[in-house]
């Protein structure tokens, strides 16, 4: 039988502890996930490519079933490129709702052979996102137990050369 393979896509600018959790959960449904690097156009980036690549390779290093890459080009043509067929994504609250519902309806009109499938995010996680957290580290706040500790490392490294 085939592998039940999903595209996890997002900026990833850093990695949290929600996206984590999500993918975790979603390995409770597919047999495999490519967590895939894609850009968003409307948001610049503090980590550049090759540093989100490196932090989530090391974050799922001893995962053999997630996979991370990255792509320039349009969600549903990797997906296609990929032989996925399914989109995983997130949804913490009401406010993600319209963006994420927006999305998927318009990635079902470039491709109808794509399918998206929400998982709700941990309620620990629910508050959190990588802008937030991006915002409390620059001005010193600790958000340990928000990050892997590739990311926390990489946070502090990145404001401190920012000094
Ligand atoms: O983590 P994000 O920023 O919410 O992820 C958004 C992302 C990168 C998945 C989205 O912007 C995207 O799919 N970019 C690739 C270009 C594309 O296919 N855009 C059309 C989607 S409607």
């Amino acid at each position: 039988m085939k592998r039940k393979i999903a595209i996890y896509p997002g900026s990833f600018d850093p990695p949290t502890n929600g996206h984590l959790d999500l993918i975790k959960r979603g390995l409770k449904l597919f047999d495999g996930i490519i967590v895939a690097i894609l850009n968003n156009p409307s948001k610049g980036t503090l980590f550049n490519l090759e540093e989100r690549i490196e932090m989530l390779k090391e974050i799922f290093k001893d995962h053999s079933n997630v996979e991370v890459d990255s792509s320039d080009g349009l969600l549903v043509d990797y997906v296609i490129e990929r032989d996925a067929h399914v989109i995983l994504r997130g949804m913490r609250a009401v406010s993600d709702f319209e963006y994420e519902f927006q999305m998927a309806l318009m990635n079902r009109r470039l491709n109808r052979n794509v399918q998206t499938v929400f998982l709700m995010t941990g309620l620990r996680w629910i508050f959190i996102s990588s802008s937030i957290i991006k915002e409390a580290a620059r001005f010193g706040g600790d958000v340990t137990d928000m990050v892997p500790p590739i990311v926390h490392k990489k946070l502090k490294e990145k404001y401190d050369s920012l000094k």
